[in-house]
């Protein structure tokens, strides 16, 4: 199996580029992105090599813990035929004693790509100026990319399409992947409802860049407090933490008062009224006591569950492990196309 021409024409646009926001791309690129990442999750599952990267050096800077985001860039890496070396917070100077432009001035003359997690979005834009070479965020406090590829391909691989299919997110809709969520969908023409409480909706900025791209896809933007209305004949429901990384402890019962309504469970599932609903979450997720912080949030508020219930979590309707997987394969494409031979 390989790619057609034309698919690889169209595949070109991101040689040598940067992968920092998907806004940064156009519906049709974003598509082959999703499309080339289901044929490389076919090549693995086969066990077909694709040594895209045979032979770079990658550079995986993280300010910020990850299961996910670390292990697909590590997988992904050494399927390609690359070397990741890992660098957590603290490792190196970054930022501490060396500037993000000195820092990637010198990685980008030894590494041949640089991987980032951090808290914001100008220290991977500076990397970006300065590293001379592919820079891919790994999340930052503005957006989360590497996700929405992922996110958006396990869609595509239930739905088949994302024509005139409706995603709609849940909970706290003001953090980075609520956020990406919206800005993505409505680039890609996927119609996205937000059901939030009115103080924990998306900014105002994002709403109207969401509304401006929905107007040129044709899809559908409805941000509501109204989850009843929210979720009706949703084709996915996606939610995320209550509280997202690097938040404040104390307004946690404030927020689980808030966001109560919007748990997703078997209730919500029903009242879409579409059997065929899958169920997403980026991950972690507090849907069990099977934690540290789970255990502390039930001693302290009796909750044993929050954003999502156990037995959505586990059951028929979930693509949550899938979706998990995928981060891997979405992430190889992204490689691959900026960095990779695959021309
Ligand atoms: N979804 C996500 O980014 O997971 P990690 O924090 O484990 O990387």
């Amino acid at each position: 199996m390989g790619l057609n021409t034309t698919a690889l024409n169209k595949l070109q646009v991101f040689k040598g580029e940067h992968f920092l926001k998907t806004c940064d791309f156009s519906a049709e690129e974003l598509n082959t992105l999703i499309d080339f990442t289901g044929e490389l999750k076919e090549k693995k599952k086969r066990g077909i090599p694709h040594p895209y990267l045979k032979g770079k050096n990658l550079a995986l800077l993280f300010e910020k813990p990850s299961t996910r985001t670390r292990s697909a860039f590590s997988v992904a890496a050494y399927d390609l035929g690359a070397y990741p070396e890992y660098f957590g917070q603290g490792d190196i100077h970054l930022g501490v004693k060396e500037s993000t432009a000195d820092t990637a001035k010198v990685l980008g003359r030894m590494y041949d790509g640089i991987e980032f997690r951090g808290y914001h979005q100008k220290d991977i834009e500076s990397l970006a100026k300065n590293a001379n070479v592919p820079v891919w965020n790994g999340l930052t406090n503005e957006w989360h990319p590497t996700q929405m590829i992922a996110d958006f391909f396990t869609l595509k691989e239930n739905w088949g399409t994302l024509e005139g299919k409706t995603l709609t997110y849940v909970g706290d809709a003001r953090n980075n992947v609520a956020h990406d969520l919206l800005i993505t969908g409505a680039i890609l023409g996927v119609n996205v409802h937000i059901a939030a409480p009115k103080s924990l909706q998306p900014d105002e900025a994002i709403q109207k860049l969401a509304k401006d791209y929905a107007a040129q896809s044709q899809s559908e933007i409805l941000i509501t407090d109204d989850v009843n209305q929210a979720i009706y004949q949703t084709d996915a429901i996606y939610t995320d933490v209550w509280l997202s990384m690097g938040e404040d402890q104390s307004v946690l019962e404030t927020r689980i008062n808030e966001l109560l309504p919007y748990q997703v469970n078997e209730s919500m599932l029903l009242n879409t009224m579409n059997p065929e609903a899958i169920v997403l979450h980026c991950l972690p997720a507090f849907h069990d006591l099977n934690t540290e912080v789970g255990q502390q949030i039930y001693e302290k508020y009796g909750l044993s569950e929050m954003e999502i219930t156990d037995d959505v979590f586990q059951g028929e309707h979930s693509v949550i492990f899938d979706q998990a997987e995928n981060r891997l394969h979405s992430i190889k494409a992204i490689m691959s196309v900026t960095l990779g031979d695959i021309f």
